[in-house]
């Protein structure tokens, strides 16, 4: 049985990987309404993998006994600056996403909830995976330079791990 602290903490993240898969589907829009069709569907994988980090953690909290609340999202933002300004905003909310987890990492230390750390020692790994799957993006688009996103688009999918393109039902 989850006690109380460890329950809440759970359910704050279930909104924040709940509102990660909306920002990155925002994203993916934005991309598809800007001639970037490669980008997109990174992006759409990216979010469909979100989704399942969302899953994960209601059927977590649903399993240990607690109970999975269904947040209300906050809008996320419509428009992008440019491509590097987008996943620079990828990895800011990656980092965010990083600290979320060490946070409940440490409460159930605290609270001596061992089956709930171990749970989160698969998020631990992700979130490693995640950072450097878009420092990579990043790397790449600076080798690139902005005059050729006609290429780095064609070529972005190629960067992702096989499992994820075809959504990442693979890693669930
Ligand atoms: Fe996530
Ligand atoms: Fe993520």
């Amino acid at each position: 049985m989850l006690n109380k602290k460890v329950e809440d903490i759970c359910n704050r993240q279930v909104e924040r990987e709940g509102y990660s898969s909306n920002l990155y589907l925002a994203m993916a829009s934005w991309a598809e309404n800007n001639g970037l069709p490669g980008i997109a569907d990174w992006l759409y994988a990216q979010a469909e993998e979100e989704r399942i980090h969302f899953l994960k953690f209601i059927r977590y909290i649903n399993e240990r006994g607690g109970t999975a609340v269904l947040p209300a999202f906050k809008k996320p933002p419509v428009g992008f600056k440019n491509t590097e300004e987008l996943f620079k905003e990828v990895l800011k909310h990656e980092e965010y996403i990083t600290a979320s987890i060490n946070e409940i990492v440490h409460v159930t230390l605290q609270e001596k909830d061992y089956n709930t750390h171990n749970f989160l020692q698969w998020f631990v790994t992700e979130q490693v995976e995640e950072e450097a799957s878009v420092r990579t993006v990043l790397d790449k688009l600076k080798l690139v330079g902005p005059a050729n996103l006609y290429i780095f688009d064609r070529d972005i999918l190629s960067l992702r791990k096989p499992s994820a393109t075809a959504g990442g039902t693979a890693q669930a």
